[in-house]
């Protein structure tokens, strides 16, 4: 009989989907669930069949170089990929894989929390309340921003962007205008009340910015200081893509200075660390990068990871080859 292929979760996955891979594979679990050093990650390519990273991995060219590479396939525990040098990866001899679709929803909605979060100011409500500072209802108390009606600019309209654009015009009866390489179709644009524009005209005019664009060398820093001072001032930016897309310094900045009203953020430039000028002002929501994180989601993920080893060894086409 011949030996199961080998295959590397570099953090624990949710139980059911570690089971059935155990069956399948022989699979080695980063048991303490911390992220793997850089020595470890190598260790996993030289021993590993298929590796599956996970946003806390950095695989680079250098890692990826290293004589003896047994990894075939880098099946990721995730969308966003930017965490991984796919170039490099291909030009090994590497597939790569990502898990798409599965948590377009979930994360959709942590984005509409954040942006009702911000505007409410509901995360500041709850913790007044909670330090007993509560001194009971007036009609100037906590005054806030109201959402329904209001304008969501939406940087990217992929899957998640055009998750949350439908929430927020079907559910919050928002207009939406958006950012995207190509128009959406006319009968999409019609059902969602959107209309596509140059970033800039975006900015201008929407109320709320929501970020749903992929991390690459061309959104880096996208959201700088410049940018910042092109949306209004009663406006907020909401961020549940990738930390790096918006520049933290020039949103502190724009933050404490009043060039916009509030932000929401789930994901950050250097993770898990939060920067303390970030920690300390009021209006900014602050989450640990939770958007797909639901129980269904994360084992539709695990799900669609598998499906792409079995795909991977069944010599068939592969559901997500980025
Ligand atoms: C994703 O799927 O990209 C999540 O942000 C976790 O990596």
């Amino acid at each position: 009989m011949s030996e199961k292929p080998v295959v590397v979760l570099t953090r624990r996955w949710p139980e059911a989907i570690e089971a059935k891979m155990a069956e399948l594979f022989d699979l080695r679990i980063n048991a303490n669930d911390q992220p793997m050093s850089r020595k470890q990650l190598a260790q996993a390519l030289l021993d590993a069949d298929v590796v599956c990273p996970t946003v806390t991995d950095k695989i680079d060219a250098q890692l990826l170089s290293e004589p003896n590479v047994r990894t075939r396939l880098l099946a990721n525990f995730g969308v966003g990929f930017n965490h991984i040098d796919v170039s490099a990866a291909k030009t090994q001899g590497m597939v790569v894989t990502n898990t798409p679709g599965v948590l377009t929803d979930a994360t959709a909605e942590i984005a509409m929390t954040l942006l009702l979060t911000s505007a409410r100011r509901t995360g500041e409500g709850e913790r007044l309340v909670r330090a007993g500072g509560w001194d009971g209802w007036r009609p100037t108390h906590m005054l806030s921003t109201q959402v329904t009606g209001k304008t969501l600019g939406v940087i990217g309209m992929g899957r998640i962007g055009t998750a949350l654009a439908r929430q927020a015009h079907h559910g919050f009866g928002m207009s939406i205008l958006y950012t995207a390489r190509n128009p959406r179709p006319q009968s999409e644009e019609i059902e969602l009340g959107a209309m596509r524009c140059e970033i800039d005209e975006l900015l201008q005019r929407a109320d709320f910015v929501s970020i749903n664009c992929p991390a690459t060398p061309e959104t880096q820093n996208l959201i700088n200081l410049a940018k910042l001072k092109r949306m209004q001032p009663h406006a907020h930016l909401i961020n549940t893509a990738r930390g790096d897309i918006v520049n933290e310094a020039d949103l502190v900045t724009a933050l404490s200075t009043g060039v916009i009203a509030g932000a929401g953020l789930d994901v950050f430039v250097d993770e898990p660390n939060v920067s303390q000028a970030l920690m300390d002002l009021q209006r900014v929501v602050l989450l640990p990068h939770m958007g797909s994180g639901t129980r269904e989601t994360r084992e539709a993920m695990g799900n669609c990871a598998l499906a792409n080893i079995q795909a991977f060894f069944s010599h068939q086409s592969l559901p997500n080859q980025v």
